[in-house]
């Protein structure tokens, strides 16, 4: 496996955290710190923060990305966002399946399936999140869990289109709980993850597809996980409101 092919991407997910006033001031405030970096650098936002986000990532090199979208392009959807909504407004990288939506608002495999179809049917770039409940980890699923949650997710995706499919692996214990999984345990599950990809598609899309570890990814974790070999970027909730925390895992994924 080689690290080089890929690109490695570190994405802020804002959850349901600041206003667009805000949101402006933040990323104001993480530009100058990452402007240096040589991996991808996105900040995912709740929907009435984008435009002023976009506006203050004007000519840096943050990405402005959002947290969920639904799989019609329109309709009697109260509450929904579409793709093609997002695509109109200019954002072009989307967060499905979390396990927030997993566990609060009934997403299924079956939904974030669909939302991923829309997402990539509109043009956009999806981060798809996957991960086991510390219940399944405690079972010994975690593999057979995640490969599952990764085939139905990717279900009719093709291989063209997989290279628009970023996997975001998050231990749903990890989540902003603290307990962050240890690199060894990050590293396993993003393979299996490969593994997976390499089974369902090629060695060419595994070796290509860039997954992150996320869950609790901090300013003093980051650097040992984005190490490890099949760690290639991270999902950050809590610690990408803090600029320069934010800023030094950016950091630790150039090193990496
Ligand atoms: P956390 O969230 O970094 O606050 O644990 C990660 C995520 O939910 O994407």
């Amino acid at each position: 496996m080689n690290k080089a092919l890929r690109k490695v991407v570190i994405a802020g997910n804002w959850k349901m955290n600041k206003t667009p006033a805000e949101a402006k001031e933040l990323i104001a405030a993480i530009a100058p710190l990452v402007k240096d970096a040589d991996c991808e650098v996105v900040a995912c936002t709740p929907f009435v923060d984008l435009t002023s986000a976009q506006e203050a990532a004007a000519g840096t090199n943050i990405q402005i990305g959002a947290e969920n979208c639904h799989w019609e392009v329109s309709g009697a959807y109260t509450g929904e966002i579409s793709a093609q909504m997002l695509t109109s407004m200019g954002v072009n990288i989307v967060i499905i399946g979390h396990s927030e939506r997993r566990q609060y608002f009934g997403e299924t495999d079956v939904t974030v399936q669909k939302r991923v179809r829309a997402a990539l049917d509109a043009g956009l770039t999806v981060i798809l999140c996957v991960g086991e409940t510390l219940e399944q980890r405690e079972q010994g699923i975690t593999s057979e869990l995640v490969a599952m949650q990764t085939k139905i997710a990717l279900g009719g995706v093709t291989e063209e289109e997989l290279k628009r499919i970023i996997i975001a692996y998050e231990p749903v214990w990890a989540i902003g709980t603290g307990k962050t999984a240890t690199a060894e345990q990050a590293n396993e599950v993003c393979h299996t993850i490969r593994e997976c990809i390499a089974s369902v598609y090629s060695q060419a899309a595994a070796d290509g597809i860039t997954i992150q570890y996320g869950g609790s990814m901090n300013a003093g974790n980051a650097a040992e996980l984005l190490a490890q070999p099949d760690v290639d970027g991270g999902l950050i909730g809590g610690a990408s409101l803090k600029p320069n925390d934010f800023a030094t895992i950016v950091k630790a994924a150039t090193e990496g």
